[in-house]
């Protein structure tokens, strides 16, 4: 049984209004990415989703954005599915518009909150997961709706087979504090970081480019799942 009924989600979901183009691709195309069996109202028991018809190692993005980061993995490793979590709408809008560029076929999707699939996903299951630029929180009274906080990260570590890698990035010194000091404790070792050099395989997100304009430089940590 899940601990709690519901939970807060304090981002935004919806932004500007959104193009038609843009509208045609949410109808159209992002119901046959989406994984079905995640929200309360589809799987008010908490079912664990049955993932066997997914290919190859599954990886995660949380909060994937514009979906720079998610199509660009999905490209590079076509023997893996992506699975990514975003709930604002314009975000998922965009990144809809990259895959279909790309013609990437590995993708899925859940177009919420990640910690309602990290729920349901069968444990151990996941083999690597990334948080790019997490909702920073800067005000001191907000920071326990971080990401980088107990509940979501023992969801996380739930979901994630032991040894699997899990990436985080930031551009804010405070959250790169408050990731050292709650993902240990949640079941993983450091093992690379911070440090300000990207991995190899990475690709520049749109909030990335936003931080280093406005003068704010990455923090790369590499954890992996005890
Ligand atoms: C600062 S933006 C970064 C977006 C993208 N990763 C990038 O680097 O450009 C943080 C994103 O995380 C999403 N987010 C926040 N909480 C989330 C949650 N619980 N599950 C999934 N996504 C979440 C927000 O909607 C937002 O799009």
């Amino acid at each position: 049984m899940p601990d709690r009924q519901w939970r807060n989600f304090y981002g935004r979901t919806r932004g500007k209004t959104l193009r038609p183009l843009q509208r045609e691709r949410l109808e159209g195309l992002l119901p046959r990415l989406t994984l079905g069996g995640v929200t309360r109202e589809e799987n008010p028991g908490r079912e664990v989703l049955d993932v066997s018809a997914l290919d190859g190692p599954l990886w995660l993005e949380i909060g994937f954005g514009g979906g720079e980061h998610l199509v660009h993995m999905a490209k590079a490793y076509p023997d893996v599915t992506l699975i990514g979590a975003e709930p604002f709408v314009n975000g998922i809008a965009q990144f809809l518009g990259k895959l279909e560029a790309e013609g990437v076929g590995n993708v899925r999707v859940h177009p919420g909150d990640a910690r309602d699939l990290l729920e349901v996903l069968p444990a151990g299951c996941l083999d690597k997961a990334f948080l790019n630029y997490p909702d920073p929180w800067p005000k001191a009274r907000h920071h326990r709706r971080r990401f980088v906080t107990p509940e979501p990260l023992r969801l996380l570590a739930r979901a994630m087979a032991p040894g699997a890698e899990l990436r985080v990035a930031t551009d804010i010194e405070d959250y790169v504090r408050q990731t050292l000091e709650e993902v240990p404790p949640a079941g993983f070792a450091l093992e690379r970081g911070p440090t300000d050099e990207a991995w190899p395989d990475w690709t520049r997100t749109r909030y990335e480019a936003k931080a280093l304009r406005e003068g704010r430089s990455p923090h790369y940590m590499t954890f992996r799942r005890l």
